[in-house]
């Protein structure tokens, strides 16, 4: 698509959110997210995922300083754009921190942050996160406006919301969405931006996003969690991890 000088190692980082859904589903203290994502390290995935949510309906805090004692590859700690969330962050000091919208209601993460809304908080903390060595990333629909606001705003980097995409209803609307990534991924390159993808991706679908090579990490959760029921979670992070690595 853009003729790159550096070359890109895309990376699987792995959303252990659902391992941890099935454990609040009994308030009891397995399967373990935490554990789960050793094993999506021991298969290859180069980064794990968690989200914080305000109502703490999966992930909880007391596994936080865990994924930090036992995960070696890339943590990235995905929340709202909060005040208590990004004291939290410092604390725990992830390599990266995803900022993606929040509504308590929803069933997973709906759009990508009106950054247009938020400017001035998501500046400021940004700056704080960048001043404890964290790398931002915002969780973006794939729009020119909202790409070209967070080079502005300072983001390192973006995350392409392919909720559209995955949830296409028809092959026309797929095509159209992937376009409008395509052209995202190519703006956001300009720009200077890091690119990584997520949400809703799968086997199947992330077969036509893996000739986009701009794309350095693909964020992704449910359809691993959801395969590993038939295929054990090993396999499961296994299977997608060659694919992106093998793309
Ligand atoms: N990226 C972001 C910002 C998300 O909020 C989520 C869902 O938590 C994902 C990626 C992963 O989506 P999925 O679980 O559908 O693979």
């Amino acid at each position: 698509m853009i003729n790159h000088e550096k070359e890109i190692m895309t990376i699987l980082s792995v959303n252990v959110d659902h391992v941890a859904t099935l454990r609040q589903a009994r308030l009891i203290d397995y399967p373990d997210p935490v554990k789960a994502a050793t094993i999506a390290e021991e298969a290859g995935a180069e980064g794990i995922t968690f989200h914080l949510r305000e109502d703490r309906r999966h992930i909880q805090d007391s596994d936080l300083s865990r994924f930090k004692e036992k995960c070696t590859t890339r943590l990235n700690m995905e929340m709202a754009a909060v005040e208590e969330m990004v004291n939290i962050a410092i604390n725990l000091k992830p390599a990266q921190v995803s900022l993606v919208p929040e509504k308590r209601e929803e069933l997973t993460t709906e759009g990508g942050l009106k950054i247009d809304e938020n400017q001035n908080l998501l500046e400021k903390y940004t700056k704080r996160l960048q001043s404890e060595g964290i790398k931002v990333s915002y969780f973006i629909d794939p729009v020119e406006k909202y790409i070209k606001l967070s080079k502005q705003l300072g983001a390192n980097a973006i995350e392409i919301n392919t909720g559209s995409y995955s949830d296409a209803k028809s092959q026309e609307e797929r095509e159209l969405q992937l376009e409008k990534i395509k052209t995202g991924c190519t703006f956001a390159v300009m720009e200077g931006l890091e690119l990584y993808a997520g949400h809703g991706l799968n086997t199947e679908n992330i077969l036509p996003l893996l000739e986009i090579k701009e794309i350095e990490e693909y964020n992704i959760g449910h359809s691993l969690v959801s395969d590993a029921v038939y295929l054990g979670f090993f396999q499961s992070v296994k299977r997608m991890n060659d694919l992106i690595k093998n793309r």
